[in-house]
């Protein structure tokens, strides 16, 4: 993890905010034309909470991919920063998914983080869509995108691949937007697992073309946080976890459900038998033990697999009972969550509430700055 410390980033921010230095270069070389930048006075806010920001998008059910990619950071995270976590649903829509189903998986995703342990009282949790100020500055971001860099982007070749029937605009400008989820809430901080590095990268060119256009002192730039397990494999052992390679093990299904999975799931090739010896640092399923079993039980596991007498299904069943005690809490606080749906819907308004007051702070700034109507 990109550790990033408390004084460090406070220091940044209180330079940032005093010395707008108006001879530095910007991204594309040139010495910053004479223009007159406006000083908008800064919202005052903790200088000592330094702020995150990640993103999730609503489509299909949760992983133990997503969780151990993604929301067992967060709930780190949360204890350390004034953090924002956004489900993403105007990403989703590049997909065109059906409407109500749409609706529910924004629902069963939130469900999902709190269930994880992201802690309403400490982080705010919101819907993307709630926030209106998201597709309000993606389009000034979209203005400052040059469109050579979206062409470099390898998910949407990806994606375009993918749904070859439906290359649509959005799936195009989708790294603009994500630049925009950022930019709006001013994080020094954003997790996210390596297969968004690429538009981070670009995120953060962006924000610094706009502070060098209009004045440098309005956006930080964001640290990217690698994740604790940037990439977990799916049970294929080909490729990372994802609901579209069918590969995944859920994170609310049952100990009997994920059983069956993990019975048929492949091993080290080598062990054709009980008997032969195994690798497993080439094992899948070992991989997945450094997520869930403990040192003692690794240990124990790779000597018997070397040594061959420990069998594959032994292996899979400490892990299945390993990945059970994680699941199984997880899977009772979301069933509770389902119970009280008008619980999550005060839970989302308020995070809601809570992401627009900053998200209009910031839109006020940016109106401010580059002339648009609604400024300060
Ligand atoms: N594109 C991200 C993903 O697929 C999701 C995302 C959208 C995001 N907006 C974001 C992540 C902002 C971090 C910050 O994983």
């Amino acid at each position: 993890m990109a550790e990033v410390a408390c004084h460090q980033v406070c220091q940044a921010r209180v330079r940032a905010i005093c010395s707008v230095d108006k001879s530095r270069r910007g991204i594309s070389g040139q010495r910053s034309r004479t223009r007159t930048v406006r000083t908008t006075p800064l919202p005052r806010y903790n200088v000592c909470m330094v702020r995150t920001l990640s993103g999730i998008q609503p489509t299909g059910n949760l992983h133990i991919g997503n969780y151990l990619g993604a929301l067992v950071n967060w709930v780190k995270l949360q204890e350390e920063y004034d953090a924002y976590f956004c489900v993403v649903d105007m990403h989703a829509l590049t997909q065109r998914p059906d409407p109500e189903v749409l609706r529910q998986a924004v629902r069963e995703l939130a469900i999902g983080v709190l269930a994880s342990g992201v802690d309403p009282e400490r982080a705010t949790l919101f819907v993307q869509s709630q926030v209106p100020q998201h597709a309000e500055l993606a389009w000034v971001m979209m203005c400052l995108t040059p469109l050579g860099d979206l062409n470099r982007m390898t998910q949407f070749k990806d994606k375009s691949t993918q749904q070859p029937d439906n290359i649509n605009a959005g799936l195009f400008t989708y790294p603009v937007l994500q630049t925009a989820d950022i930019a709006l809430y001013r994080p020094e901080a954003v997790p996210v697992g390596e297969d968004q590095d690429q538009h981070l990268e670009l995120a953060r060119e962006t924000i610094r073309r706009f502070n060098f256009t209009y004045g440098g002192d309005v956006f930080p730039e964001p640290k990217t946080v690698k994740s604790l397990a940037p990439r977990v494999m799916g049970l294929d052992g080909e490729s990372k976890m994802s609901k579209s390679k069918n590969n995944e093990i859920g994170l609310f299904e049952t100990e009997a459900e994920t059983w069956k999975k993990l019975k048929g799931a492949k091993t080290d090739p080598a062990r054709e038998r009980r008997s032969d010896p195994g690798t497993p640092e080439v094992c899948n399923i070992y991989s997945y033990h450094g997520f869930f079993s403990t040192d003692e039980q690794r240990a124990e596991l790779a000597e018997g697999c070397r040594k061959a007498t420990l069998g594959c299904v032994d292996c899979k069943k400490m892990l299945g009972t390993n990945m059970e005690s994680v699941k199984g809490p997880i899977r009772e606080r979301a069933a509770d969550l389902r119970s009280k749906p008008g619980e999550l819907d005060q839970i989302l308004a308020a995070g809601a509430e809570k992401a627009r007051r900053t998200a209009e702070e910031t839109m006020v700034m940016v109106r401010d700055r580059i002339g648009l109507a609604g400024g300060k």
